[in-house]
């Protein structure tokens, strides 16, 4: 397999992120806390994978970022937009997911980053009162101010790159419009100032159209919308979203391919979360909860695969909920009940009690994702990476595509991605090439330390 050309990551990496609340601030302090020896950066596979290369018995298994160049944390630097002026220390205060003596040593690094003015209309966002917004005459212009931005941080920064992921909140519920078919009618919604295009989708548009790649960590429409897609293409812009996968969605898309895998029914899974932080007060109002719902519910037929297995899957109840209980700050706890059926229809039961930490589960996949969509960018790789719907509640996918939800096929995807990119060998795992001699491939390169027990009783000499 040939490797494929992949420009270095010479020079800095700059990061925008549209919302600079809780993930935002979490994944800056803790990417500065890092690179300074300070903290672990659990959570991250750019920073603590390893990836096996070749045959089980060669024993290659380098560090993700010693087999793909990707930026290093020291390069990275950080920009991005909000609605209040807080300083970076300021919001990792508030949002309390970080204890004040754990930033105090990056206290001057965290002070030095403010957000600029945001691109915001809160009939898209109605639980959240801002404090500075751009203004406007449409919203092309907008975009244009967003570039200009852009630009002036790249400057100011001396970024040689940029990346962009949204971590703003999620927005009131959307369906895909005529204004987002194709390229011409978006970009004539956009000069007509219309209502179907919220603010992320002019972040989004912002970025592609500039050649930078962008991510959406929340369940908003933004980028995945067909003129932002083919817009993506011909920019030669890698675009992933959507909907960042943390706590109880990746525990989700654990379990249920589990229960497919063995063949055990499913007769209802009841979710619930208690959430105290700002995105639990925003998720509070009926419009932003509804996109995120959708997000949330989507997994469990995909995973199940409902439409194949009528009689274990056809008919399930489901239920999200998410309540917005302030004595919990970031600290979110979330219940499962799953109801399952087996052998005889016989019911059993499963209870999950995930007591996790939102913004700490999150921030890791900021750092991957803009590590990887820089690489991707390098690799000229464009459009929709499918390879990262490890990261996403709702992959984006091609429309004729299904997208992937089982976190260990997502995870194969990622990693053979990697092997591809590099010219190694893709790994199916089937086992076969170790045993069956009349696929050819059974022979051995010649092999460090082979187990000679298990070779022997396959007849291999
Ligand atoms: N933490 C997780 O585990 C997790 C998981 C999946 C998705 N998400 C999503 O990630 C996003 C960020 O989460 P968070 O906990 O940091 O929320 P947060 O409320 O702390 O931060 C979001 C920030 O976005 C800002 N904002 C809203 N609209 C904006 C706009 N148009 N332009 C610029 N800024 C804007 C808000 O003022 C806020 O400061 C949310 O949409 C959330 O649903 C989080």
């Amino acid at each position: 397999m040939t490797k494929r050309t992949i420009r270095p990551a010479k020079g800095k990496l700059g990061i925008l992120l549209p919302g600079m609340g809780a993930v935002s601030s979490t994944f800056i302090a803790g990417v500065e806390l890092i690179r300074r020896g300070l903290a672990e950066p659990k959570g991250s596979l750019t920073q603590l994978q390893r990836i096996r290369l070749g045959k089980r018995y060669e024993n290659r298994n380098p560090l993700i970022k010693e087999l793909v160049p990707l930026a290093e944390l020291k390069d990275l630097r950080f920009g991005g937009w909000d609605i209040f002026e807080d300083s970076m220390w300021e919001a990792c205060n508030k949002a309390g997911v970080l204890r004040e003596s754990q930033i105090a040593p990056i206290r001057k690094e965290l002070e030095a980053i403010r957000p600029m003015p945001a691109v915001f209309d809160q009939s898209y966002v109605k639980n959240l009162a801002p404090r500075q917004v751009k203004k406007w005459t449409n919203r092309m212009d907008l975009a244009q101010q967003l570039m200009r931005d852009i630009e002036r941080f790249k400057k100011e920064s001396g970024a040689d790159r940029l990346v962009m992921i949204w971590c703003g909140s999620t927005e009131t519920s959307m369906e895909t419009a005529a204004a987002h078919e194709s390229i011409e009618a978006l970009e004539k919604a956009m000069k007509d100032d219309s209502r179907d295009i919220p603010p992320s989708m002019v972040y989004a548009y912002a970025a592609i159209k500039s050649g930078i790649p962008y991510a959406n960590g929340a369940p908003n429409l933004s980028a995945d919308i067909p003129a932002l897609v083919d817009l993506a293409d011909e920019a030669g812009t890698p675009i992933s979203g959507k909907d960042f996968k943390t706590g109880q969605t990746m525990m989700k898309t654990v379990l249920a391919p589990a229960l497919k895998a063995r063949m055990l029914g499913l007769r209802g899974w009841y979710s619930t979360n208690i959430l105290g932080n700002r995105d639990g007060e925003v998720l509070d109002d009926p419009g932003s909860f509804r996109t995120k719902e959708k997000s949330k519910m989507s997994v469990l037929d995909a995973c199940l695969e409902s439409d194949k297995y009528a009689h274990l899957y056809g008919d399930y109840f489901h239920k999200v909920r998410i309540d917005y209980y302030p004595p919990r700050g970031d600290e979110k706890e979330g219940w499962d009940n799953i109801d399952i059926a087996g052998w005889l229809d016989m019911p059993m039961q499963i209870k999950i009690n995930f007591l996790c930490r939102d913004s700490i589960l999150a921030a890791p996949l900021v750092l991957d994702l803009a590590l990887f969509l820089d690489l991707a960018g390098r690799a000229n790789l464009k459009g929709i990476q499918e390879w990262l719907s490890f990261y996403f509640k709702s992959p984006q996918a091609r429309p004729d595509l299904k997208p992937e939800h089982d976190l260990f096929v997502q995870h194969m995807k990622l990693t053979n991605t990697l092997r591809i990119l590099m010219g190694e060998e893709v790994i199916d795992h089937s086992g076969l090439d170790y045993y069956d001699l009349e696929r050819g491939a059974a022979t051995p390169a010649p092999a460090p330390k082979p187990y000679a027990g298990k070779r022997r009783k396959a007849g291999v000499k």
